[in-house]
């Protein structure tokens, strides 16, 4: 099998030379002649001392003879760079290739995973609407790597038939490839655990113990898997060889740039003379601006993530943010509640089985006989019901509404009825575009009250139902029947 690596960077490499070493036809490309021409000739890498790179193995910098007739293609460059790589190659990639990635990052502006990037970036021709894409993550440190030292990683896919081919290609006495059909779990460990791994380096550089880096790590890792769930990840991921498994190797080794970024930065550098003396992307950094928003869009609690934020983007004071962390409110560690639990690994499997979702909208407060024929009616129309519940601020601040339950109440009370799955809230008009997409909805169904309002919905997507309203009852006629 052909096999084509893109970038020339310390983890391209080691995967090159390992692939090579496997017998595969191996090709590497650079954006610069020079790094070409550099190893081609001498056949080594300065920040890979020792490693020979195999002689079969070619270099170029001609695109088009890096894509034609791969196997496969890997794209090793560095995050910021998967976008404009992708439209480079864009031309010669065949529609149906298998890409893997093994860039880690979230694009800032548009919050898109790199396979994601990817694959936003290919479809602009309209000619790759059938790429098959893989996420190729785990504790893999490329200077091990490159000594064949053993390792475990995991080959991410939505098709559990490519995961396996590239499972295949990925396998040898020094690598055990596992699958997963998590991308999105995988891709999000692999980002946000820089971050944790910056952190980690702090403590250890203001010359804390073996206990507070241990600590971080756990509660950083929780921090990464609340934001995959509410994103729709598989919990099961976060304790994986892309959560846990990489989250360990990158916040306790010296090989990590971003564990020797945060140790500078623990010590008192300053933060740009940090990123300097390290001389390599630190990617943690560049994550942290994606983390932010990410944590403000699924309404997560991110305390780590912020604190990082703060010392490195707004010039806090590590020391007073690890004292902010340890006294933050009291709370337990088991976070989920049974409902959010069972939302998440349905909307797992509901992804895998194309089960169908729907999602009405309302205040249901003295939840009544009414409200119950139109929940009963909407799970009818698929197989998991949504509803977002309007808060009480939303009811007082745009409909002058005053509930005669809170909103926790309500929500207690939608969650024990047996046709609603997920219970979320409705802050603001315009959320329900946006939810259509985050929950993977089919069918967004509301009373007939509310006829033609929503039509807007189907530029999303979505079916649009309004359902006939149960005659006479509402809750403000009980109310009002109960002043007479
Ligand atoms: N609904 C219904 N039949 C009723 C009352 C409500 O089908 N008799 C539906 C609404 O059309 C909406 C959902 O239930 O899709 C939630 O409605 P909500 O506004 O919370 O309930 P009402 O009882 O109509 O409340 P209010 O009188 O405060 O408007």
């Amino acid at each position: 099998m052909n096999i084509s690596v893109l970038g020339a960077g310390t983890w391209g490499l080691a995967l090159a030379r390992m692939l090579a070493l496997d017998g595969y036809n191996v090709t590497v490309w650079s954006a610069f002649k020079s790094e070409v021409d550099d190893l081609s000739i001498n056949r080594c890498h300065k920040n890979l001392p020792g490693m020979v790179i195999p002689d079969s193995i070619v270099f170029t910098e001609d695109m088009a003879k890096a894509c034609r007739d791969m196997g496969v293609i890997v794209f090793a460059v560095p995050s910021p760079f998967v976008r404009s790589t992708a439209a480079k190659a864009m031309a010669y990639i065949p529609d149906g290739q298998i890409i893997v990635d093994v860039a880690k990052g979230i694009e800032p502006d548009t919050l898109l995973t790199m396979t994601e990037v990817i694959k936003d970036e290919l479809n602009k021709d309209g000619n790759h609407q059938n790429i098959k894409l893989v996420a190729l993550s785990g504790p893999t440190h490329a200077e091990e790597v490159a000594r064949d030292i053993p390792t475990a990683i995991v080959s991410a896919c939505l098709d559990m038939d490519v995961a396996k081919v590239v499972q295949e290609v990925f396998s040898n006495t020094c690598m055990r490839t596992y699958t997963n059909t998590d991308v999105l779990g995988v891709e999000l460990c692999g980002a946000l655990k820089n971050i944790v791994a910056l952190a980690s380096g702090v403590v250890d550089g203001m010359g804390f113990g073996d206990n507070t880096r241990a600590a971080l790590i756990t509660r950083g890792i929780g921090e990464i898997r609340s934001l995959g769930m509410s994103m729709g990840a598989n919990i099961q991921t976060f304790s994986g060889l892309a959560g846990i498994g990489d989250m360990i190797v990158t916040a306790t080794s010296n090989n990590s740039r971003n564990f020797r970024a945060g140790q500078l930065i623990g010590k008192g550098v300053p933060v740009p003379e940090a990123v300097t003396q390290i001389g390599m992307v630190v990617e943690g950094i560049h994550a942290l601006n994606a983390a932010v928003k990410l944590a403000a869009k699924y309404h997560v609690d991110m305390p780590i993530i912020m604190a990082v934020d703060a010392v490195v983007n707004h010039g806090a004071d590590p020391r007073q943010e690890l004292a902010r962390l340890m006294v933050r409110p009291k709370r337990s560690e088991i976070e989920t509640t049974e409902v959010e639990t069972r939302f998440e690994s349905s909307l797992y499997t509901n992804r895998r089985n194309k089960m169908k979702r729907v999602i009405t909208y309302g205040t249901f407060d003295m939840l009544h006989y009414g409200h119950i024929n139109l929940l009963k009616r909407a799970k009818a129309m698929g197989d998991y019901l949504i509803v977002a519940l309007s808060t009480d601020e939303f009811n007082w601040n745009e409909k002058q509404k005053k509930c005669y339950f809170t909103y926790e109440q309500r929500k207690a009370l939608l969650e024990s009825i047996r046709y609603v799955d997920l219970v979320i809230p409705e802050e603001n008009w315009d959320q329900k575009r946006t939810d259509i997409h985050d929950y993977n909805i089919d069918t967004f169904v509301i009373g007939d009250d509310w006829k033609g309002k929503f039509d807007f919905l189907e530029e999303e997507g979505a079916e649009v139902v309004y359902l006939s309203r149960t005659p006479e009852i509402s809750t403000t006629q009980i109310k009002s029947d109960l002043k007479k």
